[in-house]
Order: C-alpha cells, then sequence, then structure tokens
C-alpha cells in the first residue's frame, strides 16, 4: 500500500483522487436537483473545505453566491471555557437558503456550532454538505442533509484535510495506519 509519513505517523492511501471526484460529482448533482432556482449561499468553513469547494462549484450550474467562514477558537483560564466564533459572515443572510460545505463531519460540535451562531442572521433555511461523515462518533442531532461518502473512525489527511497544519496539499485521502 502507499504509505506517507508525516511528523512520525504513518498514513496509507484510502481514496484515489479519482474516487474523491466521482463522490463530489455525485453531491453536486444532488444540490443542482435539490437547489435550483433558490440562488443559494455556499458558506465554506475553512481551511479543510477548500479543495472539496473549488471542486464541486465548478459542477454547480445555477446562480449562487459564495461566502468563506472560519471558526476562531478562544480559550479561556480553563479549557471547558473554549468560545467557538464563527467569522467572515460579510452578507446579509437574512431569509436566505444557506448551505454549509463541510470537509469531514466527525462528533459534529463544529457544525453544531456554526448552525446555532447561523440562526442569529434569520435565514430562510440551512443545509449541511459534508464530504465525509464519520457516523460512528456522530453524536449531535441536526440533519446531515448531504454526506459525500461514509468514513471509519479513523483520522483522515489529504484533499483539504490536516494532520497538525500538514498534508492539506495531497491530493489523494490517506488514513493513519494504528499499528505505528
Ligand atoms: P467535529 O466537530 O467533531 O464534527 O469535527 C469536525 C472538524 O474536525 C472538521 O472540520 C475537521 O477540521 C476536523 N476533523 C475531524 N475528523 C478529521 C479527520 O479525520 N482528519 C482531519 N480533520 C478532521
Ligand atoms: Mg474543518
Amino acid at each position: 500500500m502507499e504509505c506517507i509519513k508525516l511528523k512520525g505517523k504513518v498514513f496509507g492511501k484510502y481514496l484515489s483522487y479519482e474516487e474523491i471526484q466521482k463522490t463530489v460529482k455525485g453531491i453536486a448533482e444532488k444540490i443542482n436537483s435539490e437547489f435550483k432556482d433558490k440562488k443559494p449561499v455556499f458558506l465554506v468553513v475553512l481551511n479543510g473545505s477548500f479543495l472539496f469547494f473549488a471542486d464541486l462549484i465548478k459542477h454547480i450550474d445555477f446562480e449562487c453566491e459564495i461566502s468563506f467562514v472560519k471558526i476562531a477558537s478562544y480559550s479561556g483560564t480553563k479549557s471547558t471555557d473554549e468560545v467557538k466564533c464563527l467569522i467572515g459572515i460579510n452578507e446579509n443572510l437574512k431569509g436566505r437558503n444557506v448551505i454549509i460545505i463541510e470537509d469531514i463531519i466527525d462528533a459534529g460540535s463544529t457544525i453544531d456550532d456554526i448552525i446555532r451562531q447561523l440562526k442569529e442572521h434569520k435565514p430562510a433555511e440551512i443545509k449541511v454538505v459534508s464530504l465525509f461523515f464519520k457516523p460512528d462518533s456522530f453524536v449531535k442531532d441536526f440533519k446531515i442533509d448531504i454526506a459525500g461518502r461514509n468514513v471509519p473512525n479513523d483520522f483522515l489527511i489529504g484533499y483539504g484535510l490536516d494532520y497538525d497544519g500538514l498534508g492539506r496539499n495531497l491530493k489523494d485521502v490517506y488514513k493513519l495506519k494504528i499499528d505505528n
């Protein structure tokens, strides 16, 4: 198996770029049929989603707006005090159809926080689209409208996903080898 090493950890090839592109195309087809005529705003969650969205948007065939957001974490004195703040929303989202674009949903707390903060902007609807989803890890109760591919509870890197800041530039997706 093709392996790479990052910061002392070994990752084995899990999905090829071609396989990922099939998944991305499938997601785009669903979005094209569900959101036509809704002029949605895509809210792309940085950093991880940048490659996924760059490929996805090329297949979207209706009028839409695009905005990039980020989660900034401010730690208090205790680790439990951590406040996650959604930054980068400059447009008026009131009454708009918003589609959140995420790279991977694990436990679900990131999107849960984003949805809670987005609701303050009074959009007409909030939909959630993620390239990858870890169903065995998910503990929240929001609906994931489109999940490109269910993945096991392993740590993935590549195609935008990072390990400690590294690996986002890899074309394919790799999975952490447990035996290293
Ligand atoms: P959640 O809040 O537990 O759903 O985690 C979501 C966020 O954690 C994603 O936006 C990623 O930034 C990161 N994450 C979760 N799983 C992975 C993984 O396997 N590889 C890289 N990043 C991950
Ligand atoms: Mg992310």
